[in-house]
């Protein structure tokens, strides 16, 4: 068992986290520090008390012949190995105790650093909702940070409780509606990292991943946020007769899987995940209005996917929240023509 010990201790001590999970931020370092620091000492206590049990189940296991009731020997206190088995593991505790106590604040603490930014982070069944000082509308599903920029970013939701997780960032903070949490960090690596929600916030909480964090040079970055500044101060394209009759229903599709698959399944109404199946949306004797209570055109579809609806049985978020340009809505409009289930 010693052995064991040993080759798995080394093990931890030589294993390269970052080469299966990059270390993005500046604390992901101190973290994944941390993280093998327990596994090190987990090691030891892994082997020997399964191997002890391994041991003693073999050892002592009944024998042909040995009847099933007889009394097993009866061991009384032996305060040598008590005494270490208490104070090894309470010292080990108080050190990771100490070690996490030292570690996580640096989460928290308010960025004092001149060029620091504040971005906020929403969480909304079922997606993400960026927003940036200076813009004047959110940006879903997608943050963009610049590298080695000092960020802070205040975390709430606004329906149930997400939890706000960036793996390649070790960080992961819950998102409480009526509260806002404050994380502070630093990415030091460019690239595309995945955000995921780690908390059962409903049917569609599995959606609530696959989105991710761009890290860019302040270039691109720049860049971005210019080319976003302009798109949300042109006036949004409006989806008139013409834009729906263009839409094409491929594209559609694939926005459809990318962004209402979430709420929705391509099926008939009564397969409902969050909203209805929309499969016959167009053509179902049983539901021959709309949730709006208007007729199924592509007009009052387009109607719905423009201003959200709510209804009774549920919220669906408007086309601002969900991302969805005018060309997005006929798009979506023409793939929901081909749906017949
Ligand atoms: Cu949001 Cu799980």
């Amino acid at each position: 068992m010693g052995v064991i010990s040993a080759l798995g201790m080394w093990g931890v001590v030589v294993f390269p986290i970052q080469r299966y999970l990059p270390e993005a931020t500046g604390i992901s370092v101190d973290i994944d520090w941390l993280f093998k620091f327990m596994s090190f000492f987990s090691v030891p206590i892994l082997v020997y008390v399964n191997g002890y049990i391994l041991y003693f189940t073999i050892r002592y296991r009944n024998r042909p012949g040995q009847p099933m009731q007889e009394a097993g020997s009866s061991v009384h206190d032996h305060p040598g190995l008590e005494f270490w088995w208490t104070a090894i593991p309470s010292v080990l505790m108080l050190v990771l105790g100490v070690l996490s106590a030292v570690l996580i604040p640096h989460y928290y603490t308010a960025n004092a650093a001149t060029n620091s930014i504040t971005i906020e982070a929403i969480g909304h069944q079922f997606s993400w909702e960026f927003r940036y000082p200076g813009l004047k509308d959110e940006v879903p599903d997608e943050l963009h940070l610049p590298v080695n920029v000092p960020v802070t970013i205040d975390v709430t939701s606004t329906d149930v409780i997400h939890s706000f997780w960036v793996p390649a960032f070790r960080m992961k903070q819950d998102m409480i509606p009526g509260m806002v949490v404050p994380m502070t960090m630093t990415p030091t690596e460019v690239g595309k990292f995945e955000i995921v929600c780690t908390e059962f916030c409903g049917v569609g909480h599995s959606g609530m991943r696959d989105r991710y964090v761009y890290v860019q040079s302040k270039d691109d970055f720049d860049a971005w946020y210019a080319a976003e500044k302009k798109k949300q101060a042109t006036a949004p394209q409006e989806v008139t007769a013409a834009v729906l009759a263009a839409g094409d229903a491929s594209a559609g599709q694939a926005l459809f899987a990318q962004k209402c698959s979430v709420c929705h399944n391509a099926a008939p109404f009564d397969q409902r995940k969050v909203g209805p199946g929309l499969a016959n949306l167009f053509h179902d004797p049983s539901h021959p209005k709309l949730l709006s209570g208007l007729a199924p055109n592509p007009k009052d579809v387009a109607e719905i996917l423009e201003h959200g609806l709510s209804g009774p049985i549920g919220v669906m978020p408007n086309a601002q929240t969900n991302g969805l340009s005018a060309k997005d809505i006929a798009d979506l409009v023409a793939y929901l023509g081909t749906l017949t289930k």
